[in-house]
């Protein structure tokens, strides 16, 4: 029976240790997320991202535009932030209306206040092996949650299911710096389960029933970054939880494995940001 990647725990622990860390600062980091129109995924993810700011000490602001908003608007509005030395961290909840050049936006946020490290500057350091000013936040939360259990990842085959530039991409890399054997697989890679099955830890971020028990390596580690509702109304992610978790030594629950964890690593991510520009401006860095 596997063990219970425990996110939610890690997470708490993790959010008290930064609550002292702030309140020992003069002032509040600050957190800005703009989201635009009503998905209603992105206003829990938003909600939640406000709650747990507060409970990390960090003061945090939504600024919502309606869905038919015009691009320039929200350019203008980041180009503000940006200037704004009271922001930290500046993010904007993807997805975006189509009429909105995502990348632009994107690129428009200020490096040293991409939270989410989403931005072509921050990307393309990650993908050198320069620093990028932080880690993208779903990548970091799982590796700080595979420490937690001392997991070690190095010489191990990793098997990604899902190449998004918010997760299967960057955590590749991730990987690879780590010393990982990574494969990546996706919507058009043939035998799947062949692949899978051969991952020491697989992780799934697709967001529909896809990973059955005998896509697994007896005693691989599964984390299962998908979540969705499925026909019941029933939260749950891409493994079947029940059955995989027989099969493997380790896995992550959905809710409570990797979710919490990303809304960790986004605080954590824009304490590391506040540090960054205090000793900047104080011309230490
Ligand atoms: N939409 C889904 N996940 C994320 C995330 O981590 N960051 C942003 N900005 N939007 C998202």
């Amino acid at each position: 029976m596997a063990v219970i990647l425990d996110g939610k725990k890690l997470r708490d622990k993790l959010l008290d240790e930064l609550h002292l860390r702030t309140a020992k600062f003069d002032k509040k980091p600050k957190l800005v997320v703009i989201l635009v129109g009503d998905n209603p995924a992105s206003v829990i993810y938003v909600n939640n991202k406000r709650k747990f700011a507060e409970k990390a000490g960090i003061d945090s602001e939504i600024i919502n535009y309606p869905s038919n908003v015009q691009e320039d608007e929200l350019l203008n509005k980041i180009k503000e932030l940006n200037e704004d030395n009271s922001v930290n961290g500046l993010l904007v909840q993807l997805p975006l209306p189509k009429h909105i050049d995502k990348s632009k936006v994107i690129n428009t946020i200020s490096p040293m206040k991409d939270v989410d490290c989403f931005t072509a500057m921050n990307c393309g350091k990650l993908f050198t092996g320069e620093k990028p000013y932080v880690f993208p936040c779903t990548p970091k939360g799982i590796l700080l949650l595979l420490d937690e259990y001392n997991i070690d990842v190095e010489g191990k085959h990793v098997v990604i299911v899902g190449r998004s530039n918010i997760v299967g991409k960057p955590l590749s890399v991730m990987m690879l710096n780590r010393n990982a054997t990574v494969t990546i697989c996706h919507s058009k890679t043939e035998n799947l389960s062949q692949i899978t099955k051969t991952a020491d830890i697989l992780v799934s971020a697709v967001g529909k029933k896809i990973i059955e028990d005998s896509m697994m390596k007896v005693d691989g580690i599964m984390i299962d970054v998908g979540i969705f509702k499925d026909e019941n109304g029933k939260t749950r992610g891409d493994a079947d939880f029940e059955k995989v978790s027989i099969t493997a030594s380790y896995i992550t629950p959905v809710p409570g494995g990797v979710g919490p964890m990303t809304i960790a690593s986004l605080m954590i991510n824009t304490v590391e940001l506040f540090e960054l520009q205090n000793k900047r401006s104080l011309g230490v860095q």
